[in-house]
């Protein structure tokens, strides 16, 4: 399930590129090479730059293949950066600018130039560290642990009962407040769908979204099911997008209610089958719609959905799965 922003990559690629010198732009989705320090969902303020006025240290927006990222320069002779958790050092990233801040949700972090050395400090440590199985090894058991079937009781008494159900208009700021955190989607984007399409009245309702709210309203888990066409994908049909479950509610049958909840809306809404894309390598996704008895789509279908999002950008491999909507 591929996020909505790729399909404007090239056009982000274009405002950076034509941005002049010492100008700043916010630039949200491209945080996966800073994780853990950056979500999905977080934003970079990207200082319009050149190669030779970047430090060691400085964190940098670069364009590496199709993909847009932010990563930390390692190196000035030459000039490569790599992941904050990664050793493998690349040389061929054009670079966007500086990152002189970062933003999640409302927190503001500004990253002064001085910090550049402590965080180039902090890369090779966790590189290094990261490169040792053992620590892998430990990094994976304690994921795995908080994860897991043990922690659900607690996770579960933390988190309180859920909600699931279809959100309406009244839901926006929730959505607004978890999007920032979990989703690149845009806020404007969710605002809309919500106020024409997902939250209207029954016999007006187009697509649908789905969320897990807690007693005082606030979402852990979000999904929604919409037509790609109004995206600008050639792509038929009704499709799961942004299926999202925070940390401390998963393993908890949270995803496979909400999508029930979608495949029921898309039966009442007269959609004979539901679709889905998930990247080949994402176990937890694929387990969740094998689960719910999604199976693979056509080959043709497969390839097509694939060449879409090659088309708009994107290079990973994606497993196309679908169900009829009706139990
Ligand atoms: C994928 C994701 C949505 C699953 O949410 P969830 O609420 O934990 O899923 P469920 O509790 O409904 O799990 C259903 C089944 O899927 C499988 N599953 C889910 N997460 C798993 C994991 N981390 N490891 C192994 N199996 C997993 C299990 O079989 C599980 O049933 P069980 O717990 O009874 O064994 C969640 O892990 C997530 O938000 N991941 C990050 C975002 C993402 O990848 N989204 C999908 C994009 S396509």
């Amino acid at each position: 399930m591929p996020p909505r922003k790729t399909p404007s990559t090239e056009v982000l690629l274009d405002v950076l590129r034509a941005l002049p010198p010492g100008q700043k732009l916010w630039v949200r989705g491209v945080g996966g090479g800073l994780f853990p320090l950056l979500r999905a969902g977080d934003s970079v303020r990207v200082l319009r730059c050149g190669p030779d006025e970047t430090a060691r240290g400085d964190v940098v927006l670069v364009r590496q293949g199709r993909m847009l990222t932010a990563q930390v320069v390692v190196a000035t002779q030459p000039w490569s950066t790599a992941p904050l958790l990664g050793a493998e050092q690349r040389e061929d990233g054009e670079l966007l600018g500086r990152a002189v801040a970062l933003r999640r949700g409302r927190w503001l972090l500004p990253l002064p130039r001085p910090l550049g050395p402590a965080l180039w400090v902090t890369q090779w440590t966790l590189a290094s560290a990261w490169a040792q199985p053992r620590t892998r090894l430990v990094y994976r058991g304690v994921r795995d642990f908080f994860f897991s079937n043990w922690s659900r009781p607690l996770r579960r008494h933390l988190v309180g009962p859920l909600e699931i159900r279809l959100l309406r208009a009244g839901d926006l700021d929730a959505l607004v407040t978890f999007a920032s955190e979990r989703l690149v989607v845009s806020a404007s984007f969710l605002r809309r769908q919500l106020r024409e399409r997902w939250g209207l009245e029954p016999t007006e309702r187009r697509g649908a979204a789905a969320g897990a709210l807690d007693s005082k309203g606030r979402l852990h888990g979000f999904a929604w099911v919409d037509s790609y066409r109004q995206e600008g994908l050639p792509l038929d049909g009704v499709w799961v997008r942004s299926l999202v479950v925070a940390p401390q509610a998963r393993r908890m049958g949270v995803a496979t209610q909400l999508l029930e909840c979608l495949l029921e809306e898309s039966h009442r809404q007269g959609e004979p089958s539901v679709q889905a894309d998930v990247d080949e390598d994402n176990a937890a996704s694929l387990k969740t719609f094998e689960g719910l008895g999604f199976r693979l789509a056509t080959e043709a279908l497969t390839r097509r959905t694939n060449e879409a999002w090659d088309a708009a950008g994107r290079s990973k491999r994606l497993v196309v799965l679908e169900r009829a909507s009706a139990r």
